[in-house]
């Protein structure tokens, strides 16, 4: 038996997890690009240094973003992976496809690039990994006869994306999938054309188990919320507790609030929901006696991202309760004042989270015109000092 080529990335095929050297391989029985793929990747292993270097500026016509350029520092012996670039394509909202579509993108990928995929990438996006200078065009050409289109790269809007919501859960609040396709149709230019200081994400969740991690991953976070009273069936409550749920140990006690009481000798279940910061925890567990109440809106949240040039932050809320109905028309002033701000006041590459961090929540709340609340909070200072507006002082001394 001839000897393998790629000894030590044959290595990482013998886990129990399904290998992506495994696909690669199979990708490299039709594809050559593929093949020096694994043959440079082999070379990283060996050396312990990557082969990969950045820079060019790779796009298509009319576009400043959607193409991630890659080039091998080593063409002369993987000439395959000379370019690899990368296009991100702007995914379905709710990543819901046909057959048809899926096929004809892999037909558009098999004839013009490696046909690697990744689906999908993290940031929401159909990642098509790999292809040559002189093949972006066409390909993008006829990823457009297909109906699909480019997403955000760079210091750009990202493609927006959104749990599939009211599409195939009963816990959808808003509807996450046509707030995240008209947001994505209302703000076009600004994922195609980068103007930005760097990346700003918006990402939906339509209810506080946020499934695409909008609090932790987006500049600006629009999660699912309700108002009022959470609706409590009473006869199912005592259905669980009598089919074994521990309703005081798993329920009860794990309200992180403490707004719950759980009676054991009556059976009976209170909510002190003034208290309840609505972060689903006793729905999930007793769905068929709990639910949502009853009128729906979204929470707004700011300034969430992951650790790239400063450390990962959480969103902080800024709007608890907004009412979500197209035209959408109060959310898209509120991101564009958002942005607007951020654009003037942030610095090359700082992100919306740290800009509010350098310069105060008081500046930006007083740049985008709300008001402060308690909610803002993130943790209680030891001091009591709250500085005030010079304007904000005058008025009280009348
Ligand atoms: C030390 C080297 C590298 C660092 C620090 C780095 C860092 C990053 C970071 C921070 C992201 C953003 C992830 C996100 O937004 O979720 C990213 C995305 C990406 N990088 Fe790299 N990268 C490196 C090497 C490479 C190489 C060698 C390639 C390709 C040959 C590559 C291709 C990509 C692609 C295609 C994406 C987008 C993936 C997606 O959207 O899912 N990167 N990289
Ligand atoms: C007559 C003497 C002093 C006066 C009039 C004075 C006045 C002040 C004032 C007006 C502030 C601003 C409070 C705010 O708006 O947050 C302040 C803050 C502060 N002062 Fe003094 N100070 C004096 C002496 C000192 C001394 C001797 C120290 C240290 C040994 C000190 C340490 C601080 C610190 C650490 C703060 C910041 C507190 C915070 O915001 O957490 N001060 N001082
Ligand atoms: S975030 Fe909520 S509404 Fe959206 S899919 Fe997850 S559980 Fe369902
Ligand atoms: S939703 Fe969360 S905070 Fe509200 S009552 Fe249930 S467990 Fe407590």
């Amino acid at each position: 038996m001839a000897k393998s080529e790629t000894p030590l990335l044959d290595e990482l095929e013998k886990g129990p997890w399904p290998s992506f050297v495994k696909d690669i391989k199979q990708a490299a029985e039709k594809k050559p690009m593929a093949r020096d793929l694994l043959g440079q990747l082999e070379l990283s292993y060996k050396e312990k240094i990557g082969h990969w270097k950045h820079g060019g500026i790779v796009g298509v016509k009319g576009y400043g973003g959607g193409v991630i350029g890659r080039y091998s520092d080593r063409p002369d012996l993987f000439p395959g992976v000379e370019h690899f670039h990368t296009l991100r394509v702007n995914h379905p909202t709710g990543w819901f496809y046909t057959t048809k579509a899926l096929r004809a993108l892999c037909d558009v990928w098999d004839k013009h690039g490696s046909g690697l995929t990744n689906m999908h990438g993290s940031t929401g996006d159909i990642i098509l990994l790999g292809t040559k200078t002189e093949n972006l065009q066409p390909c993008f050409d006829d990823l457009s006869d297909a109906g699909f289109d480019l997403g955000g790269s760079g210091s750009a809007l990202r493609t927006p994306s959104a749990c599939v919501g009211p599409g195939r859960c009963e816990w959808a609040c808003i509807d996450s999938l046509d707030i995240c396709y008209n947001l994505t149709m209302e703000f076009q230019d600004q994922i195609h054309r980068p103007m930005f200081p760097y990346k700003f994400k918006i990402k939906v969740s339509a209810c506080a188990n946020d499934c695409v991690a909008a609090i932790a991953r987006a500049d600006f976070s629009i999660i699912g919320t309700w108002m009022g009273k959470i609706q409590i069936d009473a006869q199912e409550v005592k259905a669980y507790a009598a089919s074994g749920l521990n309703i005081r140990e798993e329920v009860t006690d794990l309200c992180p609030t403490k707004c719950m009481n759980w009676d054991e000798g009556k059976k009976e279940l209170k909510i002190e929901d003034g208290d309840c910061t609505r972060c689903m925890h006793c729905i999930n567990l007793m769905p068929k006696a709990l639910r949502q109440g009853k009128e729906k809106g979204a929470s707004i949240l700011v300034g969430g991202k992951a650790p790239i040039l400063q450390g990962a932050l959480l969103s902080t809320l800024i709007v608890p309760f907004m009412k979500l109905e197209p035209p959408y028309k109060e959310l898209k002033e509120l991101i564009r004042k958002i942005q607007d701000w951020w654009d003037e006041n942030g610095k090359s590459r700082e992100r919306l989270g740290e800009l509010i961090n350098r310069v105060g929540m008081r500046t930006f709340l007083k740049a985008v015109g709300l008001k402060p609340i308690p909610q803002m909070v993130k943790s209680p200072r030891t001091n009591p000092y709250i500085f005030f507006w010079p304007e904000e002082i005058k008025k009280e001394v009348k």
